[in-house]
């Protein structure tokens, strides 16, 4: 059975990283989306509620599975028994930064972890989970970056009315 596991932050998941998910899920035969709880940064959606919203936005992707994860990526990988990770290339501005972390990565765990990219669709390539919530905060209409109950969830957080 192929599996692969997507990590990153989604804070929150944009229709990007819904795009990624679903190919990705149509390539192997079980992908886990796994949510860095990253006690450094100050997300604007706890772990929990990062990992509610996947849920409710995969949930009619049966081969789906969300959980969450902190530390190193290698070490969940190895834990888990992942051998190979995706993750999204908007644009060239991301493959330096990506190729970096898969490099270290297949270093890190001995040659054991793979990363295996996906390009995102052009018409979310401008998508980012930051802009969506800079957006939000000023109001903004985020409809088509995200579901729409994400965009409430949003607007909730920065006590916007719309
Ligand atoms: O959505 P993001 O924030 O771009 O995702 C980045 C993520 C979570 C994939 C990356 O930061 C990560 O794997 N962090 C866990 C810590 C780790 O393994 N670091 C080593 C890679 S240099």
């Amino acid at each position: 059975m192929k599996r692969a596991v997507y990590p990153g932050s989604f804070d929150p998941v944009t229709f990007g990283h819904l795009d990624i998910i679903k190919r990705a899920s149509e390539i192997f035969d079980s992908l886990t989306v796994a949510v860095l709880d990253n006690r450094a940064k100050t997300p604007l959606f706890s772990v929990e509620e990062r990992v509610k919203i996947l849920e409710e936005a995969t949930k009619d992707l049966p081969n789906v599975k969300v959980d969450s994860f902190s530390g190193l990526l290698i070490d969940y990988a190895a834990a888990n028994n992942f051998h190979v990770a995706v993750r999204g290339l908007r644009a060239i501005t991301d493959f330096e930064y990506e190729l970096q972390i898969a490099q270290t990565n297949k270093e890190l765990s001995g040659g054991k972890l793979d990363t295996i990219f996906l390009t995102t669709g052009l018409e979310y390539s401008y998508l980012s989970s930051s802009s969506v919530k800079e957006i939000a905060s000023f109001g903004g209409d985020v409809s088509k970056c995200v579901p729409e109950f994400v965009g409430d969830l949003i607007y909730k957080k920065y006590n916007i009315n719309r």
